[in-house]
């Protein structure tokens, strides 16, 4: 009984499931092989009695299945000294094609990713490190869940650093845009050294976020071409900085002489929890908040992230006035008489007003909270989510409708917009998603084609 075996990073060896057995990983920068060490890798395979051969993620051949005693023999074999296929160094460089052969390709992947798997492989560091070099902004060497990754763009590499696809996978974050091969290894030299003088054994990625991306940019001397504080510009409001502002998604019910209504509101939040205390800023022209006025109550339902379009179209971007929206929708009446709405909600609110804020177009009700409970588990749709994931857009009556900017649309053919949810067509776009193709022009969808946000058909369309 030989008892369990482990890696033997001297061989170069990672231990099998089988705890006896030993897999070893041969060098093959960039995955680039000749036939020759083709004929030596199957050779040895054969000679040692492997259980197989396998290519690896990391564009590398791995021979599995090995007898601990054959392990220095098959190096020899291999003409080739132990990979540093484990342990806490540079395991990988893994690059792509990029302007040696790919027809995408806007740097050479092939030329830099060589230069640093020389510099870089087997590198001695803190933790396990992976670097991942692209030819273009496909990144099919995955750059982005890489320690350090780079991309070939038209005006040079971008360097991205911190990414990792682990149990706890982290997506890079770019240290410096537009450099040259000389630029991006000095660049790449800089992040590595820092990194060794990381005192944990953890992925580079945790250091950036103890120390900052900004902060570790300004350490290893990233300079941009103009000074941020310069680029401010404070003499005008610039819209999109409201864009970073976070809220969530709800649907806001209320009644009037008995007949319940909602509407989508993303501008709720909790102000006071003593008594608790809850505000909405809801649009004066609204059915909703005339029946606030008259009833002096409201609900507050938190809508989950799998809420679908047309449920939250139905609720956004038609009024009460000429459509009942509660129709076919389960909801109950809360102790105020507003509806609490059940479909698709996570948890609810009710409350009666307490007083009341004019604010232009809109009226801030507060809200002094009445009954409030949990209906089900889930993740609340954040208006983030609903933007980036949900593709939604508000109509120009919320607070925060957001202008669609349609002079920055590199657009090949006419635009056109859904008329129920305001969604932008752009040809030069397409809607991949629904299987139509960039480039597509409008009149070429099939007719059975539907909007991607809110589900209506092809027809509540109208050219911008
Ligand atoms: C994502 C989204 C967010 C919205 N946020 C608000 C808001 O905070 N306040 C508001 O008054 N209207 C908001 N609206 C617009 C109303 O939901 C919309 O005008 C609705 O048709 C009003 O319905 P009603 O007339 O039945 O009350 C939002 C709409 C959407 C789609
Ligand atoms: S990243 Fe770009 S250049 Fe590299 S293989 Fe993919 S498509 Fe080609």
């Amino acid at each position: 009984m030989s008892g369990k075996k482990r890696d033997r990073l001297d061989k170069g060896a990672i231990v099998q499931r089988d705890r006896e057995t030993f897999a070893i990983v041969p060098h093959l920068p960039g995955g680039l092989c000749s036939p020759e060490i083709l004929h030596k890798i199957a050779d040895a395979a054969k000679k040692y009695n492997a259980a197989t051969i396998k290519a690896t993620g990391a564009q590398r051949i791995a021979i599995v299945g090995i007898k601990e005693e054959d392990l220095d023999n098959i190096w020899q074999d291999l003409g080739m000294k132990p990979a540093a296929a484990v342990g806490m160094c540079v395991r990988s460089v893994k690059f792509c094609p990029g302007t040696a052969f790919c027809r995408l390709g806007q740097q050479d992947a092939v030329g830099i990713g060589m230069k640093l798997d020389e510099l870089y492989h087997a590198y001695e560091l803190p933790s396990k490190f992976k670097i991942g070099v692209s030819g273009c902004t496909n990144s099919c060497s995955e750059s982005w869940v890489k320690d350090i990754g780079l991309i070939g763009t038209k005006k040079g590499w971008k360097v991205v650093a911190g990414g990792n696809a682990a149990s706890r996978p982290m997506i890079a974050q770019v240290v410096a845009d537009g450099l040259t091969d000389d630029e991006a290894l000095d660049l790449v030299k800089r992040i590595i050294e820092r990194f060794k003088k990381y005192t944990k054994p953890m992925r580079l990625g945790k250091l950036i976020l103890e120390v900052g991306i900004d902060a570790l940019k300004r350490e290893l001397g990233v300079k941009t071409k103009i000074a941020v504080s310069e680029k401010i510009d404070i003499s005008k409001i610039n819209e999109k900085s409201f864009f970073n502002i976070n809220y969530g998604l709800y649907i806001v019910g209320s009644v009037k002489d008995g007949k319940s209504n909602g509407q989508i509101a993303n501008t709720v939040f909790q102000v006071s929890d003593d008594p608790p205390t809850i505000a909405v800023s809801i649009n004066k022209k609204n059915l909703t908040y005339e029946n606030i006025k008259d009833s002096g109550v409201f609900s507050i339902s938190i809508l989950s992230e799998e809420t679908p379009m047309p449920f939250i179209a139905n609720f956004g971007f038609k009024s009460g006035r000429d459509t009942n929206k509660l129709e076919g929708i389960e909801y109950k009446s809360g102790i105020t008489g507003a509806p609490i709405i059940i479909d698709n909600v996570l948890s609810f609110v009710e409350a009666k007003v307490v007083g009341e804020i004019s604010a232009g177009f809109h009226t801030i009700f507060m809200g002094q909270i009445q009954s409030a409970d949990v209906i089900k588990q889930g993740k609340p749709m954040s208006y983030a989510y609903y933007h980036k994931v949900k593709k939604g857009t508000e109509p120009p009556g919320a607070p925060t409708h957001r202008k669609e900017d349609l002079n920055k649309k590199t657009t090949t053919g006419d635009i056109y917009r859904c008329e129920v949810c305001g969604y932008i067509y752009d040809p030069a776009e397409g809607d991949p998603d629904g299987g139509i193709e960039p480039g597509t022009d409008f009149k070429d969808i099939p007719d059975n084609w539907e909007c991607p946000v809110c589900g209506v058909k092809k027809s509540n369309f109208v050219k911008v």
